[in-house]
C-alpha cells in the first residue's frame, strides 16, 4: 500500500482519489492554502507550508510517500511549482493514470502528469511533468504536449499537435492536426482551432479566434 498526500482540496482532490486504486494507495493528508473543510471526512487537512511542515514533523510512518497536485484550471505553472517543492521536502512525486485510461505502449509520460477516466494518449504522444488530461479527453499520435499543460473534460488534440508549456485548452475544445498552441495560451471551452494560437492568446468560438 502506498501512502499519498494531495496539495489541494477541491474537487479535483476527490478525482484524483477516485483514480487511485483503493487497494494500492491510501492518502493520508490533504494540504491547502485556503483554510477550508476537507474533502475527504476520513482524510485530515493542513494549512499551507506551515502545516505541511507540522505534519512531517509529527509524522511517525518511516516508508515513501508519494504526492500529487490537485490544481486545475489554468494554473498549470502553480501545479508544477508545487510538485517540484513537494519533491523538495522528500516526497515521491506520483504520476496518476485512471485504470480506464487508455495509454499507448509507446506514449511518454512525464512526472506528476494526472491522465484521469476514460481519457486516451494515443501512439508517441510525448506529454511533460505536471499535466493534466482530464475526464474523456484525447491525445493523440504524435502529439508533444509540454509542462503543466491542462487539457480539459472532452477536448481532443488532433495527430501533431504541439502544446507549449502551461497552455490550457478548455472543455470540449477541438484542435486539428499539427498546430501549435503557444506557452500559456487558453482555449475556451467549445472552440474548434483551426490556426495556431500564440504565446498568452486566449482563443474561443468555431473557428476559434482571439478575444
Ligand atoms: C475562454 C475563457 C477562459 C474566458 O474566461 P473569461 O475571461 O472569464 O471570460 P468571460 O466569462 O468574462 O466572458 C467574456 C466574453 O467571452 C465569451 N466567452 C467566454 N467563454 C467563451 C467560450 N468558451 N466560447 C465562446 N465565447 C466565450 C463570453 O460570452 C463573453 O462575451 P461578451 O463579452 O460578448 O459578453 C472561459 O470562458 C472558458 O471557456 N474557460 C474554460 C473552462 C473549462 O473548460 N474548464 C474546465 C475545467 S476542468
Amino acid at each position: 500500500m502506498k501512502d499519498v498526500i494531495i496539495w489541494g482540496g477541491a474537487g479535483q482532490a476527490r478525482v484524483l482519489r477516485e483514480a487511485l486504486p483503493s487497494s494500492d494507495f491510501q492518502v493520508i493528508a490533504v494540504f491547502d492554502n485556503r483554510p477550508i473543510p476537507s474533502p475527504f471526512p476520513d482524510v485530515p487537512i493542513y494549512l499551507g507550508q506551515e502545516g505541511f511542515h507540522s505534519w512531517q514533523a509529527s509524522r511517525t510512518g518511516a516508508g515513501q510517500v508519494h504526492a500529487c497536485v490537485a490544481v486545475g484550471g489554468s494554473r498549470g505553472s502553480d501545479r508544477l511549482f508545487l510538485l517540484e517543492w513537494l519533491q523538495q521536502q522528500g516526497m515521491q512525486p506520483l504520476t496518476v493514470i485512471h485504470p480506464r485510461a487508455f495509454v499507448a505502449s509507446d506514449a511518454k509520460i512525464g512526472k506528476g502528469a494526472q491522465i484521469l477516466a476514460m481519457s486516451a494518449i494515443c501512439s508517441n504522444a510525448t506529454l511533460g511533468c505536471a499535466v493534466i488530461v482530464n475526464t474523456s479527453a484525447s491525445i493523440d499520435h504524435d502529439c508533444v504536449i509540454g509542462d503543466g499543460v491542462h487539457v480539459g473534460p472532452g477536448a481532443n488534440l488532433a495527430g501533431e499537435v504541439r502544446v507549449d508549456e502551461y497552455a490550457f485548452i478548455g472543455a470540449g475544445a477541438v484542435v486539428l492536426p499539427r498546430l501549435k498552441i503557444g506557452r500559456s495560451a487558453i482555449v475556451g471551452a467549445g472552440a474548434v482551432v483551426i490556426r495556431d494560437v500564440a504565446a498568452d492568446e486566449v482563443v474561443v468560438g468555431n473557428p476559434a479566434t482571439g478575444r
